[in-house]
């Protein structure tokens, strides 16, 4: 049995046993960062802080959030972890947005919310509570360990999953989309066709066909994915397996 004696520990090996110790309980309660940040994007923070104008203080926040009289004095210690990670900034004026915040707003196209909320969504987070059980069993993904499916056939049954994963994934392409074409739109130029495998709701072909009108542009995606998504001149949406076949085109893009 491993003893640790006080009485033997120095002030270095002290030292060294509380930042041990700090270490521990960082990973320990990292959850709480992302929870605190599930919270104020399901209270609308961003928006409200965005709405306001101007440096907005804690009364104004509070006065301006769905929230219960009885938990006022609470949502000061929400902001400070917030504060501190830098999601929000605060002044003697007040809280105001910063970049990561910004990003955050309901009305930015390229807002991570719904990317946020899917990933702290209770049914991909089960996965992560059974790691362990998963590195001692056969299955191939912890999903399939916590849901008894992998995700894309769990998504065709469950349409709530099925909207929060693709509401995900389309925020994610109008972000990235965004930055391929800024920084390496040649790769694209000469092509006439184009096919996005596992396009989702098709945010990146969309912008693509944008961009390059003469192209012809397809969204290839899981039935339940693209069914009814209507398509323009130059971008369609066909629905698949593509482990049995793709439709062909000059370039494939595969994004994620
Ligand atoms: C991680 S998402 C990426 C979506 C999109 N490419 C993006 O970057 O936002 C993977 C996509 O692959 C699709 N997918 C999964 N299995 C598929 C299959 N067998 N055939 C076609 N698409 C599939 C899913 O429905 C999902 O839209």
């Amino acid at each position: 049995m491993l003893e640790i004696s006080m009485e033997l520990i120095d002030e270095e090996g002290a030292n060294e046993l509380l930042q041990a110790q700090a270490r521990v309980w960082n990973h320990a309660l990292a959850f709480i960062n992302s929870m605190a940040l599930k919270c104020a994007v399901q209270l609308d923070i961003p928006d409200a802080i965005q709405n306001h104008g101007k440096p907005i203080t804690l009364s104004e926040l509070v006065s301006s959030l769905p929230i219960h009289p009885s938990k006022s004095q609470h949502l000061y210690r929400l902001m400070r972890i917030l504060v501190h990670s830098g999601i929000f900034s605060l002044k003697k004026e007040g809280y105001s947005l910063t970049p990561t915040s910004r990003l955050l707003l309901k009305g930015n196209p390229m807002s991570a919310r719904p990317l946020l909320l899917f990933w702290l969504d209770p049914v991909p987070m089960e996965p992560l509570r059974c790691l362990s059980t998963w590195f001692r069993n056969e299955d191939p993904t912890a999903f399939d360990t916590a849901h008894g499916k992998c995700i894309w056939e769990l998504a065709g049954e469950n349409a709530r999953l099925n909207n929060l994963l693709n509401e995900a994934m389309a925020s994610d392409g109008a972000l990235a989309c965004g930055v391929v074409m800024k920084k390496c739109k040649g790769v694209f130029e000469g092509l006439k066709s184009l096919v996005d495998v596992g396009g989702g709701t098709g945010a990146m072909a969309k912008c693509i066909a944008e961009t390059f009108p003469t192209m012809n542009c397809t969204v290839f995606d899981l039935p339940h994915v693209v069914s009814g998504l209507p398509g323009s001149k130059n971008l369609k949406f066909v629905g698949g397996d593509m482990f049995e076949s793709v439709p062909s085109a000059d370039a494939i893009l595969l994004k994620v």
